[in-house]
């Protein structure tokens, strides 16, 4: 193995909190807000959640572990990682795409997130005018300078806070706003489930229907599964890399689940009662954060109250993403091309503007214009989720299997560890070894198939 050059001077999360917190922080995303709830609704409510919960233990955790440890061992972040662990081999390429994919999701990310960011100014100052039509105004937002200058503006700011470095910036952050992002989210449940007829909702996100199950429900699972702990894109790698050799990853990997699923199931109990006590159509997407919610909202008292506080978590959810994205190919420039994190932050702010000013263009003057039948900001999405962090995923289970060893990552991921003998470990190497190869397999040959 290569030495670590960087060893020394390679900055570290302070705490275990605080790494917590900021890989929690990329976990919890968009995904957790509108897309887990109804999923989970259409796939039969509670039977789908037990599916789900079993995919996140015998993919999500064995994954995850396997780039926790990828990271801790080399000290590396992505592409540096695999040339530490495995030199003179091709398996850099692994960590190529995933700084890729990284890279196209920066790119669009910032459009939503600065959707988040002006409705929450937008709720506060020009209520009025976001519930006389939510579908018009959101067409109308979504399409003007407004959402240029939200983008830029979301984009910044998580650029600022990358800047910051790893302890005064990622991790300080995020032990600030994810702590704001469970109050706000406790706030919210309280006011939806208090509201008469929420039963409904409660029923549509809980209640068991087995015949709502199929082949579907499973790829559904898995594939969120991927999409909501942020895997196959080299950002637990990197996040890892900042570790110290005493944080106990089995505690870490523990702590990133189950606030990820916890904060995905609080928030569907916060949408969906409101959402069907108000008597709206639970759809998918954008529609339901951006137009079904503030009408739902309108119909209550105090409405911009808790729509501002609703587009401020999403907004915070999207912040903490992003950031953990960025770190992706800024880290990248540093450890395989020398960068200074300034030099590097401007070559990845530069690559975003030129690949996301067309994607803002999407939802405008661009919306006709398409790239194997896609809009640019689709096209980017579709790209980055759907075909390259499975593969990024796959490749990254034969790495472990083949070329890093299933033992030699076990040994790291105990390493710090209170408990030797724990669970998590002991699923390990039968579900990194079978479990997850057949799991990512189904992904991609559907993907293949689409
Ligand atoms: N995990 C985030 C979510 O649940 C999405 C995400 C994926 C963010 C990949 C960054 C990278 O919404």
């Amino acid at each position: 193995m290569r030495e670590n050059p960087n060893e020394k001077k390679r900055e570290h999360f302070a705490s275990q909190f605080g790494l917590v917190m900021a890989a929690v922080g990329s976990a919890v995303g968009l995904g957790n807000v509108w897309r887990f709830s109804y999923i989970t609704g259409i796939n039969g409510g509670g039977a789908f959640l037990v599916i789900y919960i079993v995919c996140v233990l015998l993919v999500g955790v064995p994954v995850l572990i396997s780039e926790l440890t990828i990271g801790r061992k080399s000290g590396f972040s992505s592409v540096a990682a695999f040339k530490t662990l495995a030199p003179g081999s091709f398996w850099w390429l692994v960590g190529a795409l995933e700084v890729f994919a990284s890279t196209l999701i920066i790119s669009y990310y910032p459009v939503v997130a600065g959707w988040t960011l002006g409705y929450v100014l937008e709720s506060l100052t020009d209520w009025s005018f976001v519930t006389a039509d939510p579908a018009a105004t959101f067409a109308a937002f979504s399409s003007g300078w407004k959402a240029f200058v939200a983008a830029a503006a979301a984009l910044l700011c998580s650029m600022l806070i990358v800047l910051g470095g790893v302890t005064s910036g990622i991790e300080k952050w995020s032990s600030l706003l994810m702590p704001a992002l469970g109050v706000i989210l406790l706030a919210l449940l309280a006011r939806s489930l208090s509201l008469p007829g929420a039963f409904e909702g409660l029923s549509f996100l809980l209640q068991p229907d087995f015949s709502k199950l199929g082949v579907r429900s499973v790829l559904d699972a898995l594939g969120h599964t991927f999409y909501s702990l942020s895997l196959g894109m080299g950002i637990m790698i990197t996040y890892a890399s900042y570790m110290k050799k005493d944080v106990d990853l089995a505690l870490a990997a523990v702590s990133i689940i189950t606030l990820d699923t916890l904060v995905a199931l609080l928030a569907g109990l916060a949408i969906f009662p409101t959402v069907f006590a108000l008597g709206f159509d639970p759809a998918q997407g954008v529609g339901l954060a951006f137009v079904t919610l503030p009408a739902a909202f309108a119909k209550i008292p105090a409405g911009w109250l808790f729509s501002a506080l609703f587009f401020l978590l999403l907004f915070i959810a999207a912040l903490t993403s992003l950031i953990s994205l960025l770190q992706v190919p800024i880290a990248f420039l540093e450890d395989s091309a020398g960068l200074s994190r300034t030099k590097a932050a401007l070559v990845v702010c530069t690559v975003a503007t030129v690949l996301g000013v067309p994607a803002v263009l999407s939802f405008g003057p661009m919306a006709d214009v398409t790239f194997l039948g896609y809009t640019w900001f689709n096209l980017l999405d579709t790209l980055a989720n759907v075909v390259l962090m499975p593969l990024a995923g796959f490749l990254g289970i034969m790495f472990i299997i083949f070329r890093f060893g299933v033992d030699a990552s076990l040994a790291e991921f105990l390493t710090g560890a209170k408990k030797q003998d724990n669970l998590l470990a002991r699923i390990y190497s039968p579900a990194i070894r079978w479990i997850a190869p057949v799991a990512m397999s189904l992904i991609l040959l559907h993907t293949l198939s689409r």
